[in-house]
């Protein structure tokens, strides 16, 4: 099923107004809402008493209409009665205060207490809905992923987890390199959580995996709750897209689909948006929900710009291009209290059917529900894939709160240049089956694994092309660095040696390729020696002048390619066509503002082309072709609107 829907909050309005609210939505073509994720105090107003009348009002109104739901589990923000109750709940923050209440997600997520009040309220709404047909799914929660929290329970359940892992101190000493500055442990009970602005970085990454860990056990008990209760209705949570704190993969496993939460907010981060699509395709290599797509305006430090007719569109269709089956937008209508009281809906504070949202609203659901057929069972096939890996992005903490580098932004670099090709892109592990995919890339790749090296040698020796960033098998799974010559455990697949490198935080540097097009170096220089690897560009500048910054090598029936440091963009646009040459879509050619993606039904194509500018923009196709959207049969030179889009078969 393909669906339109809204967040709804009916208990944000007077009762009266819920009829008037599905008939509008009705009307704009709304067939799913998302409802509850933060109405704990109005489902249970008192400890142990608990009020569905007004929910199963607003529903049954909903249902007169023929929308479905999707119910959430309240426990993104709990009431004001169980903190006063049990003021241990309330999570300690780094600095040691208490958080205090007024905000929400103000939950410790390994206090039992909380366990159990969150267990019984979850309980009691599937067992009083477990027989609705109207409720299709669930959303556990809202957004895990903070407040880290630092009490005492979390830190015994802290040293718990490191027992568990480590079995012995001696053995959790010398991992973490606990020599350093005598940090050794000679008790468990010692172990502190890291309260420290530079902690250790072994003992960092193991309070990043725990944290993670604990979400996803909160996360698990739900979703178990859940199934036994209402086995036939589907569990899902909204991600946050490159979302750094959690480990996406793990969470998302245990899911029946992942959904997340869209807010591009300006047209600058296109290329950002749509690797968080893929990111989030990639967790469970299927087709998601966006459960919030932004329809204009936000309230964030600031409030941003309002979308200008057309954009609530085409990010639409932006989600259906990268894999979304639905598409919900937040929220249904403007709040006029509440700390996002400067945030659009669909409708705006007035409630009118005037607003530019629901106009558009209403046109994308006709459309969508049009095409829906074309769509369902559509996926996105990619012959290239990104690694994407939640230790190697913690790894590249050095400090708690600040990453050295820009994660996803590397992955951008590769991203962006293939993008522009046409060319669909997959986000994989390092330890997924590479086998059907023509290149992968792996950029800020800190810590490779027996596993991962294992992985990446037999992919290249079959025929793979893999593409490494600067910095790979630098450090081992402890976030210690390795003591052997980089690029460690993998330096015979790409010929080289690094023995020098340097940071170009503050300054930048020429590079030539082998063409003499000459190009910036950036962000960090590693200096590579080649030792059977063939030179595609070399450092043009004072002492790096002897190095390689780039070179390729040829290994079994592969290559493998070592990108030694960031470069400007043409660099990675070259590199990617030579690469994927024959893969890019040969009948369409588009200017650069224009997006391209595919989706596959066999062997029928369904391609997206999205215009992400204001201005009309001029697409040659050399072979005939129908647009879904308007039906009409296209060929040669056409042009599609200012934030306009087209769906070609
Ligand atoms: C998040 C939350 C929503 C809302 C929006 C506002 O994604 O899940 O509850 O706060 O942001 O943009
Ligand atoms: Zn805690």
């Amino acid at each position: 099923m393909v669906y339109i829907g809204a967040d709804y909050y009916p208990e944000h309005w007077e009762r009266q107004r819920w009829s008037v609210d599905a008939e509008l939505m009705q009307r704009a073509g709304i067939d799913v809402v998302r409802l509850a994720e933060f109405a704990w105090s109005k489902l249970e107003p008192e400890d142990g008493r608990y009020e569905f009348s007004w929910l199963d009002e607003a529903m049954s109104i909903l249902d007169r209409k023929g929308i479905k739901v999707v119910l959430c589990t309240p426990t993104a923000s709990p009431p004001a009665w169980l903190i006063q109750k049990h003021p241990d709940i309330l999570p300690i923050l780094r600095d040691g205060n208490r958080m205090s209440f007024g905000a929400r997600r103000h939950y410790c997520i390994t206090n039992k207490t909380y366990h159990y009040y969150s267990e019984r309220i979850i309980r009691k709404l599937a067992e009083h809905y477990k027989n609705s047909s109207q409720v299709i799914g669930w959303q556990v929660d809202n957004e895990f992923g903070g407040p880290k929290c630092y009490c005492e329970g979390c830190r015994r359940e802290f040293q718990r987890w490191l027992k568990s892992k480590y079995k012995s101190l001696d053995n959790l000493n010398r991992s973490w390199g606990n020599a350093f500055w005598s940090h050794d442990y000679t008790s468990w009970e010692q172990i502190p959580l890291p309260i420290v602005p530079s902690p250790n970085p072994a003992f960092d990454l193991d309070f990043r995996r725990f944290f993670s860990d604990m979400n996803l056990a909160y996360s698990n008990m739900q979703i178990r709750l859940l199934k036994s209760i209402t086995p036939d209705k589907f569990v899902t949570h909204n991600f946050m897209g490159l979302f750094p704190h959690l480990n996406y993969y793990d969470l998302a496993k245990n899911y029946d689909f992942v959904s997340w939460d869209n807010y591009p907010q300006n047209l600058e981060n296109r290329f950002r948006v749509a690797l968080s699509h893929d990111v989030m395709r990639g967790l469970k290599k299927k087709n998601f929900w966006v459960m919030e797509q932004q329809c204009s305006y936000l309230t964030r430090q600031d409030i941003t710009p309002t979308f200008s007719p057309g954009q609530m569109r085409l990010w639409t269709y932006h989600s259906f291009a990268h894999g979304a089956e639905a598409v919900v937008y937040f929220r249904w209508r403007a709040c006029t209290f509440g700390i996002e009281q400067f945030h659009s809906g669909i409708l705006q504070h007035d409630g009118t059917d005037r607003s530019i949202s629901y106009k558009e609203a209403t046109r994308i659901s006709s459309e969508i529900h049009r095409i829906a057929s074309q769509l369902e069972g559509s996926r996105l096939i990619s012959p290239v894939a990104i690694i994407y890996d939640y230790d190697n992005i913690w790894a590249n903490y050095a400090y708690q709160e600040k990453p050295m580098y820009d994660y996803p932004g590397e992955a951008l670099r590769f991203y962006r240049a293939i993008k522009r090709l046409g060319i669909n892109v997959d986000v994989v592990r390092p330890v997924d089956d590479l086998s059907k995919y023509r290149a992968v890339i792996a950029p800020l790749m800190y810590i490779v694994t027996e596993e991962a090296a294992t992985n990446i040698r037999r992919y290249v020796e079959k025929g793979g092309t893999f593409i490494a960033g600067f910095r790979f098998g630098m450090k081992d799974e402890n976030s210690n660095m390795v003591k052997t010559v980089l690029p460690g455990k993998l330096r015979d697949l790409f010929g080289i040696a690094i023995y020098a490198w340097d940071n170009l935080r503050e300054r930048s540097v020429e590079v030539k390729d082998k063409e003499g097009e000459s190009y910036q170096a950036d962000t960090f220089a590693d200096l590579i020696t080649p030792e059977g690897a063939e030179i595609i560009a070399k450092y043009n500048s004072s002492w790096y002048s002897p190095y390689a910054a780039a070179t390729v090598r040829s290994f079994g029936k592969g290559k493998a390619y070592y990108i030694g440091c960031g470069l400007s963009q043409g660099f990675y646009d070259k590199l990617m066509r030579k690469v994927l040459k024959g893969l890019e879509v040969e009948e369409i050619r588009c200017p650069d503002e224009v997006e391209i993606a595919i989706r596959q039904k066999e062997d029928k194509k369904l391609i997206f082309l999205m215009n992400f500018s204001d201005k009309s923009s001029e697409v040659s196709l050399s072979r005939e072709y129908v647009d879904l959207i308007t039906e009409k049969k296209l060929s040669g030179k056409v042009e599609v609107d200012p934030f306009g889009v087209m769906l070609l078969i």
